[in-house]
């Protein structure tokens, strides 16, 4: 696993904005998992802004969704669908044609759960997937104690995560659906590169017993060390729990640069 500590949140949207332009060039048509919530919209600003300056072409890139909230009426604002519809399909200048989700509404939801699984699958498989990270350690919506193994599944959210998330539902948790369509952990897992980004004070304890703590269902984040390709990229607050610090910041300082992300 990398850590990079970025000094804040637009450096780490531009770090990991540059290293899906880098992909893009080398296979444009990559299938770029997108994750929602607060945290990697400086990463769709600064890659839009790529596309609009022509550094990079993304006519041919695909995206696919990395959860999904369960029952949400078609064409809600906060239905993650419509999230990246409008955070990065959109102004990446594609089309929907170039978009994969889950079916939050489906009549059954097991049945879209494995759809979703199977029709990832078919693409041959998530290039880079975008990640943000819970306070409580939880990636996609795997909430703590999920299995390491699982695949694309329902879950519940805990009353921290409807909690965090009160805030796009005008801070009213009732309005908050319980439950979800989550990618699983060894769904996630079997993308080439996953790239996690954390920001903020409030992120720092999941951060660290994500990177220095054991491997844990407790903590489901902490699967990326598992993984043979994982980035965590942090701002200062967010790193600020990490004992390794120092060696991760000299480490990076050090990088040949060709090495890329
Ligand atoms: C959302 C997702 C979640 C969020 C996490 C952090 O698609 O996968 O894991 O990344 O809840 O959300 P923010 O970035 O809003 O703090």
């Amino acid at each position: 696993m990398e850590v990079v500590i970025v000094p804040d949140a637009a450096a780490g949207g531009e770090l990991i904005a540059t290293a899906i332009a880098d992909l893009l060039t080398r296979k444009p048509d990559a299938l770029l998992g997108v994750a929602t919530g607060s945290t990697p919209l400086p990463i769709y600003t600064a890659l839009a802004a790529k596309v609009r300056s022509g550094a990079v072409d993304a006519a041919r890139a695909r995206i696919c969704q990395l959860d999904e909230y369960v029952g949400l009426p078609a064409g809600h604002p906060e239905s993650y669908r419509s999230v990246v519809l409008r955070e990065v399909v959109e102004p990446l200048g594609l089309g929907e044609s170039s978009f994969l989700g889950p079916d939050g509404n489906a009549a059954d939801i097991t049945a879209a759960c494995e759809a979703y699984d199977q029709a990832l699958a078919d693409t041959g498989g998530v290039d880079l997937q975008l990640l943000g990270i819970g306070t409580d350690g939880h990636i996609g919506f795997n909430e703590p104690c999920s299995s390491l193994a699982s695949r694309t599944r329902i879950k519940t959210l805990t009353e921290q995560t409807r909690i965090d998330n009160a805030r796009f539902f005008d801070d009213d948790i009732d309005r908050v659906p319980h439950h979800v369509i989550t990618q699983g952990i060894g769904t996630i897992l079997d993308a080439r590169h996953l790239v996690l980004l954390a920001t903020g004070a409030g992120k720092a304890e999941a951060v660290a017993a994500t990177v220095e703590g054991p491997v844990s269902a407790l903590v489901p984040a902490s699967a990326l060390q598992l993984h043979r390709h994982a980035t965590v990229v942090v701002d200062e607050a967010a790193a600020a729990h990490l004992k390794l610090a120092d060696y991760f910041r000299a480490t990076y300082a050090a990088k040949p640069h060709w090495q890329g992300l």
